[in-house]
């Protein structure tokens, strides 16, 4: 049997169709070389804006026809955020899928195929707890790989369907974080980005530290101890986090990112909106001046840190004079990289019962121009890289072209090169930046040629 994930939305689904792809691995299941080859395809989806929905309802449709005609044998099922919101109604939306397993199932995959197998379909499943403990695994051969450490979101900023698809907020055992991360440095892998939605709240809600611990080693909160953890496991290089908030940009969680050595200089600290007004509409929990604070203690510390965000335009009431504001501020704390979405109401958040009021072409225009100002700064940003050294993770020759290699810095951006001798992939090496593009860091080894 051979199957096929496919999947959209955030870091979150890339882990989760990792492990589901390693589950059906264990249990026999071939990876398919793609569409045409797969006897299951799962898509795994996201809710989080209508169009996301609407690029996965689409493909399913295509699959499901496609199917239908060519492979009849196949079985197309769906899995994560948009079975957990939608529930029945998907079957509905797309007739003749086989199975839909919502976040909390994912585990159950195998189970859920069989009696698909046994003429079940259309199968439901969306769970009933946490099978976060059950879903670990990870498909071998990366260098970089994705580890949960904080399940859901207690947050209700009032725009967001995550915490209604991915509910409440739920720390996993340290132990079980670190022995992941021995387990992943064991199959070669040197990086991991460890994940949350509001990272640094992790261990704050279930106690995952042994009684009256929480503060030892001088912290207050348990998430820079777990990056203490983390970084000390053996063979390691770089350790990262996301997605940060500024309240949790404690002294503590300042100290680890300048200390850890393996704690890279790079933070994505989503900001929303640079307009106090909206912010307190979005219940984001922090004011412009609380997150500019944030912002600036961390660049005082983690010196040539880089800072990316997200940004949403057009929020119900944002005037032109908030759009002015969020361009100001940007600019202001001197975003490395941006992510700008145009707002989307979500049913059932309290977001979607106000009035969606700002026109799609303003909305396409704001975002359009924010995007443009961040190509203008992350191209400053760069050229002041040059002639300075990055350390790199070698990844190994570029996608586009492969006589040359390429890499990561620590502060996430991509850096090409020439093949060096000796110099193999996953291995951290300086090399000199040369010239620099908005996306791209050309460097040489220190010594040419040798
Ligand atoms: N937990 C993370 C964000 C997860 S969702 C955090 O709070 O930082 C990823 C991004 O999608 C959000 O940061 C936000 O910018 C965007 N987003 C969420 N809901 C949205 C909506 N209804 N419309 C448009 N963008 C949205
Ligand atoms: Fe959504 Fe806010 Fe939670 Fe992020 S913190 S997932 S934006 S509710
Ligand atoms: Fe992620 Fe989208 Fe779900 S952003 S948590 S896949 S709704």
């Amino acid at each position: 049997m051979k199957f096929l994930v496919i999947t959209y939305g955030c870091q979150m689904n890339v882990r989760d169709s990792e492990a589901v792809s390693a589950l059906l691995m264990r249990q026999g299941y071939v990876c398919a070389e793609g569409e045409a080859d797969a006897d299951v395809i799962v898509i795994n989806t996201c809710s989080v804006r209508g169009k996301a929905e609407a690029k996965a309802l689409g493909k399913l449709g295509l699959l499901v026809a496609d199917s239908r005609r060519n492979h009849p044998d196949r079985v197309v099922g769906v899995m994560g955020c948009m079975v957990q919101r939608l529930g029945p109604a998907l079957f509905e939306k797309v007739p003749g899928l086989g199975f839909g397993i919502g976040t909390q199932a994912m585990s159950r995959l195998p189970l859920v195929l069989q009696e698909v197998f046994e003429g079940k379909a259309p199968v439901l499943d969306v769970g009933d707890g946490d099978d976060a403990e059950a879903l670990t695994g990870h498909v071998e051969g990366h260098l970089s790989a994705f580890v949960n450490i904080l399940l859901g979101c207690d947050r209700r900023c009032t725009y967001c369907i995550v915490p209604h698809v991915r509910g409440r907020e739920w720390s996993r055992p340290a132990e079980s974080v670190v022995d992941e991360v021995r387990e992943l440095v064991g199959q070669g892998v040197r990086e991991v980005t460890l994940l949350g939605q509001s990272v640094m709240n992790y261990g704050r809600r279930n106690p995952v530290w042994p009684e009256g611990s929480t503060s030892a080693g001088g912290y207050e909160t348990p998430f820079p101890r777990l990056l203490e953890a983390v970084d000390a496991v053996v063979g390691i290089e770089r350790v990262r986090f996301t997605s940060g908030h500024p309240s949790g940009c404690t002294p503590e969680l300042v100290r680890a990112m300048a200390e850890l050595p393996t704690v890279c200089e790079h933070l994505h600290l989503p900001c929303q909106s640079g307009s106090d007004p909206i912010l307190e509409r979005m219940r984001r929990g922090y004011t412009v001046d609380q997150f500019r604070q944030a912002a600036r203690v961390l660049q005082a510390a983690v010196p040539g840190v880089a800072l990316s965000t997200d940004i949403i335009v057009g929020f119900p009431g944002e005037t032109e004079e908030d759009f002015e504001r969020t361009r100001a501020f940007m600019e202001e704390i001197g975003f490395d990289n941006a992510f700008i979405f145009k707002y989307s109401p979500r049913s059932g958040t309290p977001a979607a019962e106000w009035d969606d009021d700002v026109s799609d072409e303003e909305k396409m225009r704001r975002n359009q121009v924010l995007l443009e100002d961040q190509t203008r700064r992350v191209e400053a940003i760069n050229k002041a890289l040059v002639g300075q050294r990055v350390n790199v993770l070698v990844e190994g020759p570029s996608l586009r072209n492969a006589a040359r290699w390429s890499g990561r810095s620590r502060t996430n951006k991509v850096v090409v090169f020439e093949p060096i001798p000796g110099v193999e992939r996953g291995d951290c090496v300086e090399l000199l930046v040369e010239r620099v593009t908005a996306t791209t860091l050309y460097a040489v080894g220190s010594v040419r040629g040798a």
